[in-house]
């Protein structure tokens, strides 16, 4: 055969390649208003940016009739490609060829990318639509399953790992998205769970749905697995592209600054206004984020799950940055088991990846409650406390109002390595507010009193000037200043702009023991 008809027989092979299942399970998909596994990838990538490894790989089963059927892929596109001109490595299963099931051949052809994206330091996107593992290889599946969640495991705070899950994913499937860093679902077509809805039903005689059981809101609102809910496939890998902007590709490089186009120096008058007159009425967290970050750029993380607690990326003088945030108009932004368990895991990730900490406090304290107390408030409580101490990246804290009890030691206090804590003059920084400390230490006196009402209001004014302000804490440097509120955009820049140089870490050790 000539050099030009093996060209020939190369092209042959390769259109062959992109055909996936063929043309009637393409129109299936596409009727189920889901994209092939190369569309997403078109979508994901800079154009023309994606080179394929393994087009050629074939399964390597030989029962239940597979070995009449090997098409080339065998279910799984992978590669690498760029996103914004920065190199990340891309796996998208193809629903079209047995379902996306995941076989030895295809698992080892996963397992290819996340290996070179561990070698060579870049993100690993990880787009799913899969039955499972392929019931027609047995154990040899099962074993391919596993090599995948060890390497995610190892690649774990080494590069960002994404996980789009774009269609089915059940049983085992569910846990390599479970350990990469963040889960994204789409509406009406993506679905988690271990088991499905009949198998529910068979054990507990539950009646649900797919959506019920695992569907997007299911996931972004009630269990928290997944940290991005889309309307669309294209809204989701648009919404990959764009967390992207936010982090590095490894966990030594640095994050790629923002735009920068905000002036460093921008002062809003509307944060004068932003808090109530009362301490005890709610305000939206997000009205302080947006007129201190650049453009007003928030990136909210999780936002329909535990909405106590703000996480987020956006930059600042163009540092990018986590935040996180109390959020007064949520259950009056006090920290419960769902809003530590969210945050100590963004606070973790943002360590890992050096991403410093901007922390805006207004905290009433933990939730009281025996829901709380038997769901083990205590312990969960504890991991947003170790997370905080754990972290070495710059930790900069804005109190706004309230800081009360434990919640003050845990919202990055100076005492747990804080770089640098800044508090408005409307901070509260006390054991507790007020009336309730008023109705401890003074109880007998209110009730002798002739006019209990105004013995009370006379002592809660004596201990509000006292205690709650800001003022007794910058008397010990547990804050730093206090500032006026229009300061805070140029304060952090600035405090960012110092700490650039920030060496800091932990005794040296296998690893902690955070209490899980
Ligand atoms: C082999 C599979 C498959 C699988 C689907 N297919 N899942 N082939 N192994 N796991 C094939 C189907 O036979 C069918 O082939 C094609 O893919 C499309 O599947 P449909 O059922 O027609 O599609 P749909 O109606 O959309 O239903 C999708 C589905 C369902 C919900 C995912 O297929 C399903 O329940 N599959 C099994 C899920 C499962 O139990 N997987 C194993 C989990 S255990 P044809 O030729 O007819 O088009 C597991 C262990 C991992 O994963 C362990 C790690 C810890």
């Amino acid at each position: 055969m000539s050099m030009r008809e093996k060209l020939e027989l190369l092209e042959r092979r390769r259109a062959e390649s992109e055909l996936g299942g063929g043309a009637e399970k393409l129109k299936q998909q596409h009727a189920k208003g889901k994209l092939s596994a190369r569309e997403r990838l078109d979508v994901l990538l800079d154009e023309g940016s994606f080179v394929e490894l393994d087009r050629f790989v074939t399964h390597r089963s030989h029962d239940f009739g597979l070995e009449a059927q090997r098409p080339y892929g065998d279910g799984v596109v992978t590669g690498y490609g760029r996103v914004d001109g920065r190199l990340v490595y891309v796996f998208s299963q193809d629903f079209t060829v047995f379902g996306g099931s995941l076989s030895e051949a295809h698992a080892s052809k996963i397992c290819k990318v996340l290996d070179l994206a561990m070698q060579n330091g870049a993100p690993v996107i990880g787009l799913n639509d899969s039955g499972g593992a392929r019931i027609q290889e047995g154990v040899v599946s099962l074993g391919g399953y596993a090599d995948i969640f060890l390497r995610n495991t190892l690649a774990s705070g080494v590069v960002p790992q994404i996980s789009a899950i774009l269609g089915p994913c059940a049983g085992g499937a569910v846990y390599s998205p479970a350990i990469t860093d963040f889960v994204y679902m789409v509406r009406g077509t993506s679905y988690m769970f271990v088991t499905g809805p009949n198998v529910v039903k068979t054990v507990t005689h539950e009646d649900i749905s797919m959506e019920g059981l695992g569907g997007a809101d299911t996931h972004g609102g009630t269990s928290g697995v997944s940290h991005f809910t889309a309307a669309s496939e294209l809204e989701c890998l648009q919404g990959i592209r764009t967390l992207l902007r936010y982090i590095p590709s490894n966990n030594v490089d640095a994050a790629p600054r923002g735009p920068a186009r905000d002036p460093r120096d921008r002062r809003d008058e509307a944060l004068l206004d932003v808090l109530p007159d009362s301490a005890n009425k709610p305000y939206d967290m997000h009205d302080v984020l947006r007129r201190v970050v650049d453009d007003g750029d928030f990136l909210e993380v999780q936002k329909d799950f535990a909405g106590n607690i703000l996480c987020g990326f956006a930059h600042l003088g163009g540092h990018a940055v986590g935040i996180v945030a109390n959020q007064p108009a949520v259950l009056a932004g006090v920290l419960d088991i769902s809003a530590s368990v969210k945050a100590a895991r963004f606070i973790r990730f943002c360590d890992a990846f050096n991403i410093p900490l901007v922390t805006f406090e207004d905290v009433p304290g933990f939730l009281p409650g025996v829901a709380q107390e038997h769901g083990g408030i205590i312990k969960h409580g504890a991991k947003l406390l170790y997370a905080y101490c754990e972290a070495t990246v710059p930790k900069l804290t804005v109190i706004t109002r309230k800081a009360y009890g434990g919640a003050y030691d845990v919202m990055s206090s100076k005492h747990i390595r804080g770089d640098v804590n800044l508090a408005w003059p409307t901070a509260e920084i006390a054991v507790m507010g007020p009336k309730g400390a008023v109705e401890i230490l003074f109880r007998r006196e209110i009730a002798d009193a002739k006019d209990p009402q105004a013995a009370m209001d006379a002592r809660v004014a004596e201990y509000t000037d006292k205690f709650a302000n800001p003022y007794v804490a910058a008397a010990r440097g547990y804050v730093d200043d206090v500032i006026d509120p229009r300061e805070t955009r140029p304060r952090l820049i600035d405090a960012l702009d110092m700490l650039q140089g920030k060496r800091a870490k932990n005794p040296p050790k296998k690893h902690g023991c955070i209490p899980l």
